[in-house]
């Protein structure tokens, strides 16, 4: 496997260390290159994704990303010049984020053992599109436009790959979270494409729940959601939630997928690079490592993804209550746990 690696900024390499032990107790032939962008490269060099980057990058099985971001960069700049740039051209359409609520975790709806669900977010599309702009700026005629860019090629990749895992799933159950009632015109393509793909998997069943409805079932009846199959903004949102009531930042892993396999996929924990507490010692890896699980998911090794879930099942469960531990202590534990 030829792994990138893009460890970032603050807590991003340290988080990405522990992520790199485990996966290499599991995987000894993993061929890595890493790759210094984020921050700090773009403070001393000004560059953000050089186009030679971009071509080396598409060159590897997938990529493996800790966060970039510091106060000392304006806001936009790194997340648009960098992150968004990778997920556009390496055209990483779906964007996967499960949350499951582990025995022994801590949060607001602690031992809720229904919460197992998976999120199938559009990633290329919707408001994120860049469609839009300012007229007559700085008067008081200013107009701002953002417009929602939904294609039905866009939208029938994303619902198909959402339905082909819930398929997978024991439940086989998908609901499409949409505001089909105000955003009409979307809202129609996407219910007109989830019923169509639903013809050609019939053991699955399907819901739908407009979004803010969605918000309050994801507290008050989480155990209803399965696959959950949304457009780009909401899909934002949703996964939120999702993560705080499953465990919070520290447990949240992410997937942006090129389906197609044309281009790398990159994995990701959700969290960004916790300036407060980088250099401590002290950053959770487990959201790192539940990307590792992703990944080695995605490149068809779904045996060696299970043990690494079922390393960090078996940690959070025997965890000091309200202590996650140090960074490295975790590492070697989870490393331990998976490879034995
Ligand atoms: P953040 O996720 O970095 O931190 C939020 C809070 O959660 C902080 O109190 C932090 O200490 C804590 N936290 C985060 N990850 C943790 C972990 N693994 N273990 C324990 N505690 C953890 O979000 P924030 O503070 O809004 O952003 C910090 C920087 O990260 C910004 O520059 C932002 O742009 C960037 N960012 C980057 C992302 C990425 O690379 N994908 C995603 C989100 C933010
Ligand atoms: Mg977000």
């Amino acid at each position: 496997m030829k792994l990138a690696v893009i460890p970032g900024d603050g807590i991003g390499p340290e988080v990405v260390a522990e992520g790199l032990k485990v996966l290499t107790g599991v995987i000894p032939q993993v061929e890595i290159s890493t790759y210094d962008l984020g921050a700090s490269r773009w403070h001393r060099t000004g560059e953000l994704l050089p186009d030679s980057v971009l071509r080396e990058l598409r060159g590897h099985d997938a990529i493996l990303l800790g966060a970039v971001g510091d106060p000392t960069v304006p806001a936009g700049i790194l997340e648009r010049g960098l992150l968004l740039r990778i997920r556009f051209e390496l055209d990483h359409h779906v964007n996967l984020r499960p949350a499951r609520l582990y025995p022994g975790v801590t949060g607001p709806l602690a031992g809720d053992q229904s919460i197992d669900l998976v999120v199938v977010r559009e990633g290329t599309e919707g408001p994120y599109a860049g469609a839009g702009g300012l007229l007559r700026k700085d008067s008081p005629h200013e107009i701002a436009t953002e417009v929602s860019v939904n294609t039905y090629f866009g939208v029938e990749r994303v619902v198909r790959n959402a339905f082909e895992r819930a398929n997978r799933r024991a439940r086989k159950h998908l609901t499409l979270v949409h505001k089909t009632n105000v955003l009409a015109y979307s809202g129609q393509l996407w219910s007109r494409v989830v019923e169509e793909v639903s013809m050609e998997y019939p053991d699955v069943a399907v819901a739908y729940c407009h979004i803010d409805a969605a918000m309050i079932y994801l507290v008050t009846d989480p155990g209803r959601f399965d696959v959950i199959v949304t457009d780009n903004l909401f899909g934002d949102i949703i996964t939120d939630l999702a993560a705080a009531v499953s465990g919070g930042i520290g447990l949240a892993a992410s997937g942006n997928l090129d389906v197609s396999r044309t281009n790398p996929s990159m994995f990701e924990p959700v969290h960004g690079s916790a300036p407060d507490i980088a250099g401590t010692g002290t950053a959770d890896p487990t959201a790192t490592v539940l990307s590792i699980a992703l990944l080695l998911d995605h490149l068809g090794m779904p045996d060696s993804a299970r043990r690494v879930e079922a390393a960090i099942a078996f940690d959070l469960a025997t965890r000091q209550p309200g202590s996650v531990g140090r960074t490295q202590a975790v590492g070697d534990r989870l490393a331990a746990l998976a490879s034995s």
